[in-house]
């Protein structure tokens, strides 16, 4: 990841989030996403999104910046409650993870992951999950190759088929991050 840079947003942030976000859900949902879902990803909703988020305190969100200092990528997670196994746990939600194209494949995914997975750590979580859409294989991949495994049923965001990933233990987590 040489030359980039990763450090935590604030809410002087939310604005180059909104438009990075914006930016990376293009890029990623053009192929992926039904013609009219796609044209109703709109900037302003982001906005309201990032505002809100640093508004309520929603989470830990990171920001990847290259040489020049522009924006590259974030990563955004929460503690949430899951019922697992019949049993309620408090476990890291991944809400999202976003690069540029530009900045993709130069590891600094991994390194994110492995921030969020230390973040998780030190909040006393033992699990993380995260949803992805079914036909995004590249990004299955990617989490694939950091430990995560496929739980429960199919589900859907904007009507377009997701699934869970998870991790039973983010130490586990941190350690397929590790370069
Ligand atoms: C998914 C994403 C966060 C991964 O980050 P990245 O920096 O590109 O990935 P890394 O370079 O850190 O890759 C780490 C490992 O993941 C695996 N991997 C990454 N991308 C992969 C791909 N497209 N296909 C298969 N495996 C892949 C590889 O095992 C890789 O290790 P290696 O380079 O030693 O072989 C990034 O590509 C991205 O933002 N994609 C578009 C947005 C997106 O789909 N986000 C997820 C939404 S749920």
């Amino acid at each position: 990841m040489s030359g980039f840079t990763i450090r935590a947003a604030t809410a002087a942030d939310a604005q180059t989030i909104a438009a990075l976000n914006f930016a990376c859900w293009r890029e990623t949902y053009e192929s992926l996403l039904p013609a009219d879902v796609f044209a109703a990803l709109t900037l302003e909703e982001r906005l309201d999104h990032w505002r809100g988020v640093f508004q309520t305190g929603g989470g830990c969100v990171a920001l990847t910046e290259d040489a020049d200092g522009a924006a590259a990528g974030f990563t955004h997670w929460r503690a949430h409650e899951l019922v697992l196994g019949g049993r309620l746990g408090r476990g890291g939600e991944i809400c999202a993870i976003y690069l540029r194209r530009v900045a993709q494949g130069r590891g600094l995914g991994r390194n994110l992951m492995w921030l969020m997975a230390q973040e998780m750590r030190e909040s006393g979580l033992h699990w993380a999950s995260l949803t992805v859409l079914r036909d995004n294989g590249a990004a299955r991949s990617f989490y694939e190759a950091m430990g995560a495994r496929r739980f429960g049923r199919e589900l859907s965001w904007r009507g377009v088929p997701q699934v869970a990933y998870g991790w039973r233990d983010v130490g586990g987590l941190a350690r397929a991050a590790t370069v």
